[in-house]
């Protein structure tokens, strides 16, 4: 098989990219003929209209600096160390287990997750805890989507998410940075709003390796340790489950990790932040209220006091 969900069509051109990157994915599985079929016709063109507003008076960071100043502790804690060593990740075949409260549970491939998803490019700003912020346009799909595949069951209350563990193509993980495997949370709710994506791609391209290769979270109001990468379990659970940063210092990490200007972390101000990108000197931005996303997000939270549930 060609490279990671690539074909040797060359419509780029006239094309919308999330459409032409639809395509190529799809086609990696046995998909590829009745995809080409759909697409070709006029639901080209209103697929290239599904491009969402979210973030559209954004201005992305370069494919550059998306790719060479990342956070992916399983190889290596610099932030230079992702795009030095995750090439190592094998990432095809990939499939993610989904299980726990769930109707249909079961190990599901990449295929089978794409098979009639629209992928859409979102362009969501993304606020890292560290006080850096980077815009970068996802290409993915809406979580739901997925999650209403499986079936989720009454009961399921919180969806917990696994990165995949793997030593030999990790070099990260053979120190205990963190208890690995890297695990993350959602309560339900937040999990089914639409602007909680699982993203394969960004900009043109395939997820590149370094950013969570070929299947990651992104939640764009919550600060970038809740978006886990490279996924390979989703499970539907009734209780609140453990996360990697909340294990490792719950007075700093809370469950929720909704970005929040008014609660500083225990040993720095989350008031301002600074654009990756923008030079030495780039001025410090005031930090906005869920990333910016109050108006689609903040009635999940009614009546929560989030000081103390941070
Ligand atoms: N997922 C895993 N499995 N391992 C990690 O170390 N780092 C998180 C998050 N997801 C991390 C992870 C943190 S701290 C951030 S800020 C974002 O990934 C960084 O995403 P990016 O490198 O694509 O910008």
């Amino acid at each position: 098989m060609a490279g990671r969900y690539k074909s040797k069509l060359t419509w780029d051109d006239v094309t919308p990219k999330p459409v032409w990157l639809n395509r190529r994915q799809l086609l990696a599985g046995g998909a590829g003929a009745l995809a080409l079929g759909s697409i070709a016709g006029p639901a080209a063109a209103s697929l290239g209209a599904q491009k969402t507003g979210y973030g559209a008076d954004l201005e992305p960071n370069t494919l550059e600096e998306i790719t060479s100043y990342n956070n992916f502790y399983e190889f290596g804690t610099d932030k230079g160390d992702p795009a030095r060593n995750a090439h190592m990740l094998t990432t095809e075949p990939w499939s993610v287990e989904i299980d726990g409260m769930v109707d249909n549970p079961g190990s599901y491939s990449m295929e089978q997750i794409l098979d009639g998803v629209t992928l859409e490019e979102r362009i969501y700003r993304f606020r890292c805890v560290e006080r850096w912020s980077m815009v970068v346009p996802w290409v993915g799909f809406e979580l739901a989507d997925l999650l209403e595949k499986a079936g989720v069951q009454e009961g399921a209350k919180y969806v917990a998410f696994e990165t995949a563990l793997r030593p030999d193509e990790m070099p990260g993980v053979r120190s205990p940075i963190i208890e690995w495997p890297y695990v993350e949370g959602l309560r339900l709710d937040e999990a089914m709003h639409p602007l909680t994506i699982l993203a394969t791609g960004l900009y043109d391209e395939p997820m590149p390796n370094q950013n969570g290769a070929p299947i990651r979270l992104v939640v764009p109001w919550k600060y970038g340790y809740k978006s886990i990468k490279s996924i390979v379990r989703i499970s539907l659970v009734a209780e609140e489950p453990p996360t990697a940063w909340n294990k490792y210092a719950p007075r700093e990490y809370g469950f929720y990790s909704n970005v929040n200007p008014n609660r500083d972390h225990p040993r720095w101000s989350q008031k301002y932040e600074r654009r990756i990108g923008g030079g030495l000197f780039a001025k410090q931005e005031p930090t906005l209220m869920f990333n910016g996303y109050e108006e689609e997000v903040a009635s999940l939270y009614e009546g929560m006091d989030l000081i103390e549930f941070h």
